[in-house]
């Protein structure tokens, strides 16, 4: 059957109200692909799959989330959806909106969002807001303003969001025919390690699945689940995740805890090298923040402490390559230019 979306597929798992709409882009069914040389890479005892998020809609896993809230705010009136974002839930939050027929509010931190997604909350014909602040900033204001007028809050502290998100885990149980050994991913306001672990843990009860342990990797300078406390001025090259004080902080911890696995933190020089090797040995290519799951967990198999002999392990890669070009092109050597003449280029080629 034709795939048709999130909703259509999973809704009868998720726990939203019964005034919902299905505001659809045909989010999801992401492909998990099999990294094997990046596995043999790292070491190449371990099965490695790329869950990649990136090729959702609007370019990152927000789709999932917000299918799922935009369509509750549809159904319930809301003429209007807000949001703070470090730039994919921004994009999202304006695409959904803009297929339902509403207006978007999108605060983002000045200077601080990559250019493929300030791109796309103005082509999806968002306002765009710039707080002289940070993520944290924005994102007390936009919960300020919707206390205060009927505009529909749409970041991952709706409770519709992780309902939504919840889906990335039942598909890669689907298609694995069971939860992995490890997952790992990048944790920034922390709703989307909170949706896959609730994900994981309804699918185990319900068709016996198991559960995976659950690696979180925060960026060293944005890493408040790791020194155990918000970070006033976070600053990373991953610039998605350059959040101080996760609004589900509280419940990445407990996945962890639970699931006997480990919130981290890696260097921007690791988390930029491991977005190098996972587009120059794969084939594919993930914004800086993406590639900080696989970084902590390449941290962690070099220092030895985790051993990940015969196990499968997940990596969720959050959002696409395309969403922050200048990271890749600002100190690139510039392409040589030759005259069009074929000794000119032959001369390049074969030097
Ligand atoms: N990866 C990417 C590409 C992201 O955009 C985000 C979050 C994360 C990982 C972390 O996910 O917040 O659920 O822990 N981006 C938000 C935004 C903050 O505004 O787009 P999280």
């Amino acid at each position: 059957m034709t795939y048709q979306g999130l909703i259509h597929k999973y809704g009868h798992l998720l726990n939203l109200p019964s005034h919902s709409r299905t505001v659809s882009l045909l989010e999801g069914d992401t492909p998990l692909i099999k990294a094997d040389n990046l596995s043999r890479h790292l070491g190449g005892d371990f099965e490695l799959y790329i869950k990649y998020e990136g090729l959702n809609p609007t370019g990152s896993f927000k789709d999932r989330g917000m299918t799922a809230a935009v369509g509750e705010a549809l159904g319930r009136g809301a003429k209007t959806v807000i949001c703070a974002s470090t730039g994919n839930t921004a994009a999202s939050a304006a695409a959904y909106a803009a297929r339902a027929g509403m207006k978007s509010i999108v605060l983002i931190p000045q200077g601080k969002v990559a250019a493929g997604k300030l791109a796309g909350s103005v082509a999806y014909g968002a306002q765009v807001i710039q707080i002289d602040g940070s993520f944290d900033d924005a994102l007390t204001m936009v919960v300020e303003i919707t206390n205060k007028h009927p505009i529909a809050l749409v970041n991952s502290i709706n409770p519709y969001r992780v309902e939504g998100q919840k889906t990335a885990a039942f598909e890669i149980c689907d298609v694995l025919e069971s939860a992995p050994d490890w997952l790992c991913l990048p944790v920034g306001n922390a709703g989307n390690i909170t949706s896959y672990w609730a994900g994981f843990k309804q699918y185990d009860e319900i068709k016996s699945t198991g559960l995976p342990q659950v690696l979180g990797v925060q960026a060293a300078g944005a890493a408040p689940l790791v020194v155990g406390h918000s970070v006033d001025n976070p600053e990373t090259v991953a610039t998605a995740i350059r959040i101080g004080k996760p609004a589900r902080g509280e419940q990445a911890l407990q996945a962890a805890e639970e699931s006997n696995g480990q919130i981290i933190a890696a260097a921007d020089m690791q988390i930029l090298e491991m977005q190098k090797m996972l587009a120059t040995l794969e084939g594919i290519w993930v914004e800086p923040a993406s590639a900080a799951g696989l970084a902590g967990l390449a941290q962690e198999i070099a220092n030895g402490k985790l051993t990940m002999k015969g196990k499968r392990i997940v990596a969720v890669c959050t959002g696409h390559g395309l969403k922050d070009p200048d990271i890749i092109t600002k100190d690139m050597p510039k392409p040589k230019i030759v005259p069009p003449q074929l000794d000119a280029l032959e001369e390049i080629i074969l030097g």
